[in-house]
């Protein structure tokens, strides 16, 4: 696994060279594999990414018709929900950008979280056959070390078979539909987002303390055989010491 950590000064530019890691991304899949499989994290971070991605200037620089966007998590609530991570991508990229609805893969967080789990591994599994091989997985962090929405303590850091699953936190009390590390872990590239003060101490914990993905969930992201890098600004950086 291949893993690099990018400091960006402020967020437009992580915005900036995220979109061209999706372009570049984006041209390498088609070209070799005819589509690019792209799932999206949620919270406002992707926000930086998504809103540079819709200028015309990156959009028309994707081939949309073999573009198929996928999610990493979602929250328990309708997709017009202020909450929803399928409407900040639908209000800041998906509408701006020629993308067919067929291929745009909403997880039904309206409906119960097992069922949404379950509908949505099928899905997974319909696209990518045996492994979920995604050809680029956006991430976030949390300033608890939580991603997507593997979040500490949580049951669903103990799952090693499913790809997607129903996952009750605790700190929130609310239920999540979230991938699973291992379907992470299949990805050929990961990119975490991740700009902020409040989350120093989290990146640093995660990049540089001792394993114990337990408490830093993020840590469980080790691609087996993909590119992991790690693209955050100053403020998220400043506790690093290497
Ligand atoms: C979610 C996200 C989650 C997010 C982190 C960081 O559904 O909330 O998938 O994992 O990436 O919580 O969120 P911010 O970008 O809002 O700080």
């Amino acid at each position: 696994m291949a893993s690099e950590v990018v400091v960006f000064p402020d967020g437009e530019s992580i915005g900036r060279s995220a979109a061209e890691r999706v372009i570049a991304a984006a041209q390498e899949a088609i070209t070799a594999r005819g589509r690019f499989s792209f799932g999206l994290s949620g919270g406002s971070t992707p926000r930086l990414l998504f809103e540079m991605l819709a200028q015309p200037a990156f959009a028309d620089r994707i081939d949309w018709a073999r573009v198929f966007v996928f999610w990493g998590d979602e929250r328990t609530v309708p997709p017009d929900h202020a909450d929803s991570n399928y409407r900040l991508a639908r209000e800041t990229l998906l509408d701006h950008v020629p993308i067919p609805a067929d291929n745009v893969f909403r997880i039904p967080g309206e409906i119960d979280p097992a069922e949404a789990a379950a509908a949505y591994e099928h899905t997974l599994r319909a696209f990518f056959g045996k492994r979920s091989v995604f050809d680029l997985l956006l991430l976030g962090l949390g300033d608890d070390g939580h991603t997507a929405s593997l979040f500490p303590g949580t049951v669903a850091l103990q799952e090693e078979t499913r790809w997607v699953v129903e996952n009750y936190v605790e700190k929130l009390a609310t239920w999540r539909i979230t991938m699973t590390a291992p379907a992470i872990n299949d990805a050929r590239q990961v990119m975490f987002l991740i700009t902020g003060a409040n989350k120093a101490p989290a990146l640093r914990a995660v990049l540089e303390g001792p394993h114990q993905p337990a408490v830093y969930p993020a840590q469980l992201v080790q691609p087996e055989n993909g590119e992991l890098v790690w693209m955050v600004d100053e403020a998220a950086a400043a506790a690093l010491t290497r």
